[in-house]
């Protein structure tokens, strides 16, 4: 008895030993100390021994059951001790480490962007930027600008009115603005000349197809001061053809009529997409249509008529003259950067819009 005693401790100390993680010693230590395992039940059965054994069974067991308890604990703290070292060493965060792929970083759509390009080349020459309401009244969008009450621009089918309209010839007459030449007016009541400003923002239209969308953005521009003549219009839509499509570039006049304007005039940029309207292929420029000019722009110098709707603040036509413009931003931009659909730009396609920027 006290042999098999012995042959246990001896077993159960070499697998105490040869445990190489807490999980298995405990299965070990269940193995050996456990409820069934032999030696506990051996100590169970000391009382059942004849009288002269008990004492000496009774100590061997008890001591082989206390030496391996305590050789247990002692193989669990060391093992607990390296395993912790262990996870220590592979858990390490490094803190320095982005948490995730960094997020894209988001640009400007291109037609904010080409607005602010625009914007930036008439502030190098000295205009201010101004803005007004896009729900306008009739008076600012039409007949402060000189635009007669038969003029089909007024019709239901080119504008959109905001309220049910009793008479759509009344100045009062509430509608979104089809241009941004109604802040010509509200700039001229609000300051006297020199005045020299562009106004970007939106303007809207019923159209809808791949060259008209319902709502699009301009850019309007102003100049009033004594002595403006056309050679000054001339002169900064040249300047501002070079600084958009490259020093290159001519620009032309072709009269035209707007009714704010006399004389009215349409601007043409030269083609920066061939030459003589034959592209580098020789083939019929696709941009130009082979003329070599590009249309860009409507402009002209302002029709006295429209003076005298502000003359209270100092504008008056003998004394006063000036130059106005306005433009497409979008168009602008398609020219620019050679998108095929004016849709492109607000269909919000990110492969689309990832493009530019
Ligand atoms: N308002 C015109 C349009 O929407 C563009 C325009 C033409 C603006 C001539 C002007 C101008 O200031 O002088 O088509």
């Amino acid at each position: 008895m006290i042999d098999r005693i012995e042959q246990l401790q001896q077993d159960a100390q070499a697998e105490i030993a040869a445990a190489d993680s807490t999980d298995a010693l405990e299965e070990v230590r269940i193995r050996h100390l456990g409820r069934k395992a032999e030696l506990p039940n051996l100590l169970r059965g000391v009382a059942q021994l004849p009288p002269e054994e008990r004492g000496a069974v009774g100590k061997a067991a008890n001591a082989a059951r206390q030496a391996l308890e305590t050789a247990v604990a002692a193989r669990e703290r060391a093992l607990a001790a390296s395993e912790l070292e262990l996870r220590l060493v592979q858990d390490r965060v490094d803190v320095t480490l982005p948490a995730d792929p960094l997020p894209a970083t988001g640009r400007l759509h291109l037609i904010t962007q080409t607005r602010r390009e625009m914007e930036d080349v008439f502030i190098g020459l000295g205009f201010n930027i101004a803005e007004g309401p896009e729900v306008e009244t009739a008076y600012y969008n039409f007949d402060a600008l000189n635009t007669p009450v038969t003029h089909p621009s007024r019709l239901m089918t080119d504008t959109f009115y905001v309220k049910p309209v009793e008479d759509l010839f009344d100045p009062r007459t509430v509608l979104l603005r089809v241009h941004t030449s109604p802040v010509q007016v509200r700039a001229m009541e609000r300051q006297a000349p020199p005045l020299y400003i562009v106004v970007p923002g939106r303007v809207y239209r019923p159209d809808s197809d791949a060259t008209h969308t319902p709502q699009f953005h301009q850019l309007e521009g102003l100049a009033v001061d004594t002595d403006i003549t056309l050679a000054d219009l001339q002169g900064t839509l040249l300047t501002f053809a070079r600084a958009i499509f490259g020093d290159e570039r001519q620009v032309r006049m072709r009269p035209h009529f707007f009714p704010f304007t006399e004389p009215s005039v349409e601007v043409d940029v030269s083609c920066f997409n061939c030459k003589n309207g034959v592209t580098a292929e020789g083939e019929r420029c696709p941009l130009c249509k082979g003329t070599a000019w590009i249309e860009i722009l409507g402009a002209g110098m302002v029709d006295p008529n429209v003076f005298q709707y502000v003359r209270e603040y100092g504008y008056d036509p003998e004394k006063v003259q000036g130059f106005a413009f306005g433009m497409g931003i979008e168009r602008i931009a398609m020219l620019k950067h050679g998108v095929p659909d004016l849709r492109l730009l607000y269909d919000n396609d990110v492969r689309f819009v990832e493009q530019f920027g």
